[in-house]
């Protein structure tokens, strides 16, 4: 069976997902694919969630919905990668971020320029034009993302 899906006639879809329910993270990466063929250039996508919620899970599958075959792993000591595809892909992922003249050194505009952009810790960057999206570990393999915030577009 596969994750249950929000309605989708109630509300304003970009993102595709309202709320859903996931009990495997092949299902967790399907919702990311899912978003991943319809993020455009430019797309700005916020994950918040704690350690292990699945963030990194999340963005494997979207990195597949761009057209890329890129290994998707943490970018652990680097702040951002780029998984080039139909749509340019670029992974950043907060978690150690230091400093805010980090964040302007990641170059996000441009990047944003290149094709679309996905952060992990997203909240992180106080940006309000972006999608959110949480996910909240239920215990076990049972995950729970939310839109919080759609695209704007
Ligand atoms: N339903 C699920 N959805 C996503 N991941 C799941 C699920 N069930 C179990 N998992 C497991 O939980 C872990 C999630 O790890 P992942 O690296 O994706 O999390 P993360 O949010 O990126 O963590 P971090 O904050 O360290 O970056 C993986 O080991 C994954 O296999
Ligand atoms: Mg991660």
């Amino acid at each position: 069976m596969g994750p249950a899906i929000g309605s989708e006639s109630s509300y304003r879809v970009t993102t595709t997902l309202r709320e859903a329910v996931t009990d495997t993270p092949a299902q967790t990466e399907a919702l990311g694919e899912q978003l991943g063929g319809r993020l455009r250039q430019g797309d700005l996508v916020l994950l918040q969630g704690e350690l292990g919620a699945g963030k990194t899970t999340f963005v494997r599958g979207v990195a597949r919905g761009c057209g890329s075959g890129a290994q998707v792993t943490s970018p652990s000591f680097q702040l951002v990668r780029v998984y080039p595809g139909r749509l340019q892909l670029a992974h950043v992922d907060l978690y150690r971020l230091e400093s805010s003249a980090e964040l302007r050194d990641l170059g996000l505009d441009e990047l944003l320029d290149q094709g679309a952009v996905v952060v992990e810790w997203g909240e992180r960057l106080g940006s309000a034009d972006a999608a959110l999206i949480s996910i909240e570990h239920l215990g076990h393999d049972r995950r729970r993302l939310r839109t919080e915030r759609d695209l704007d577009r």
